[in-house]
This record gives C-alpha cells, structure tokens and sequence, in this order.
C-alpha cells in the first residue's frame, strides 16, 4: 500500500483516505464522497483493530462483511481499499504505542481505558502506510477527531484532519454499525439519545447557556426512557474537552448511553444544527 500510495503523491495526486473498521453504512458513504471530490486518489482502510478494544469489548464479534464492503466501496469509486491483517499492522516485535495525554481520560476515555492509544497508534501508522493529504472523520466520535487533530499538531504531520457531519437514520438515530445488535425494544429507545440532544439544543437556542441545566435537560429526557442506562451527559468545549462557565455555538453535548451490554455515543455542537 506504502510504495503505491508514494508513487500517486510523486506523480501529484492528492490522496484522501478514510479509516474504518469495516461493516460501513451510510455514515462511512458520507465520508468516502467527501474524500471522493477532493482528491484525485480515495484510499480507505478496514481493520478492526485489536488495540482500541477493552478486553471485556467486542473485538471477537465485531462484524466483518468484508464482500459487502467491498462491494459498497467499488460502487462508490475508490482507488484502493486496504485491508491489512493484525499482523501486518501489528508484527511480533511492534513496541511502540502513541501516548494521548490527558483529553483521552475524560468522555470515552473514561468509560475506555486504553481506547484512544489504541485508537492514534493505529491511525498514525495507517497516515504512514497511505500518505493522505487529508484525512476523513465522523463528528459523531468528535472526541476522536479532537485526539486526531491533536496528534496531527503535535507531530507535525502533514495531514488535513476533515470532520464530516453525522449521518441519521430517519427516526435520528446515529449510524453505527453496532446498531446491529439491538434488539427490536432496544432499537426503538435508541433515538432517544438524539431526542435528549436535541432538546438541550433547542433550550440552547432559546437562550438558556448553564451548561448543568443543559446537561439536566439531556439527562431528564435519558432519564425517562426505562432499560437505557446513562453513562455521561457532557458539556464540553469543542477543543478542549473542559466545561466551560457558559455554553457558547460550538459548545458540544456529548452523551454515551448502555441498552442491555450495548453502548452508543452520540453527540451535538450547540448552535450549528438545523432543529
Ligand atoms: P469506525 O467506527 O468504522 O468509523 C470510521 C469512521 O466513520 C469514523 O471517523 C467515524 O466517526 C465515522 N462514522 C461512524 N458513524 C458515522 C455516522 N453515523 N456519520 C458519519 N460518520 C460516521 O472510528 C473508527 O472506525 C476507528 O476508531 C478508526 C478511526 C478506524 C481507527 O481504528
């Protein structure tokens, strides 16, 4: 992948790659056409990467369509699709690993220990192996795009973090492909997540910036909806992951939730959504 990856950016193609770990739906398509119209090369990577996983997580049964991926990325124009198995990304004798610091503690990172060292070892080796001028990310994991960007500045690479918007489905539930293992009643609490979110937006909108009171709003709605636990409901600044004294646009709402052993994530940015 390295060497044709090399050889497109000396005769001049820009390269735009976007990681995955496969079992894409739309959220992914949404990413791929944006790389598609900007670049004169789309590389997107599938690898399940062990290393972001908790050892009580899902890596064994995360899903693996690789055909149907295959498929979907064909019919989507992309020059190459890498594929790599674990022990090309992660031979024997690979040591080193990416320290996040400490924005990689709070949100996810509480909840994961480990997750987004995992997540940044693996994202700069495949920066590495595919030479991307710019880079492809879902604003609905924002906190990994915030860790991204941070190892792209502290590390000087020449990458262009992108962060694309989240793609719903029609009752406003997050793509994600562990919706596949919701169950019938689990599915249909699901949109609450982004019922909750949207409702703090609203308040925001109207003029109410306690970001405890627009936590509490989330939290209310969460609250109600029986067989959902509330992980975190959390209003952060867009960078810095800290709550700031008053809400401002840009401000993010970010809520993780379990149904059953299920945990899902989603999350708003005050201000810049239609309502
Ligand atoms: P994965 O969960 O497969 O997601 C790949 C990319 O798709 C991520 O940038 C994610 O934010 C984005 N994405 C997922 N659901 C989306 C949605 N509904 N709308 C828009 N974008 C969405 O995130 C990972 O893989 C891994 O951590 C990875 C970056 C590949 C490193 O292993």
């Amino acid at each position: 992948m390295q060497e044709q990856a090399i050889a497109w950016r000396h005769a001049g193609d820009d390269i735009g790659v976007v990681p995955t770990m496969g079992a894409l739906h739309a959220g992914h398509d949404s990413l791929v056409t944006r790389a598609r119209s900007e670049n004169q090369r789309v590389i997107v990577t599938i690898f399940v990467n062990p290393a972001q996983f908790g050892p009580n997580e899902d890596f064994e049964r995360y899903p693996r369509p690789f055909d149907q991926d295959r498929a979907r990325l064909e019919a989507l124009g992309v020059d190459a699709i890498f594929h790599p198995p674990v022990d090309q990304i992660y031979p024997p004798a690979f040591k080193t690993r990416v320290d996040p610091g400490p924005l990689a503690d709070v949100l996810e990172g509480k909840s994961r220990p480990g997750h987004f060292a995992g997540v940044l070892t693996v994202v700069l080796k495949l920066f590495n192996l595919t030479q991307p001028k710019r880079a492809y990310f879902g604003q609905k994991d924002f906190q990994q795009v915030v860790l991204v960007r941070q190892l792209v500045r502290d590390f000087g690479l020449p990458v262009r973090i992108v962060a694309v918007p989240t793609v719903r489905h029609p009752d406003g539930l997050a793509m994600s492909s562990r919706n596949v293992y919701l169950d019938p009643g689990q599915r249909q609490l699901a949109p609450t997540l982004q019922q909750a979110l949207t409702e703090a937006a609203r308040a925001f909108t109207a003029g109410e910036t306690d970001p405890l009171r627009l936590e509490g709003l989330a939290r209310g709605r969460l609250a109600a909806a029986q067989g959902l636990a509330v992980d975190y409901v959390a209003l952060v600044d867009g960078a810095t992951l800290s709550r700031p004294e008053r809400a401002i646009p840009g401000s993010v709402l970010a809520v993780a939730v379990k149904l059953g052993s299920i945990r899902l994530i989603d999350n708003v940015v005050l201000g810049a959504e239609r309502l």
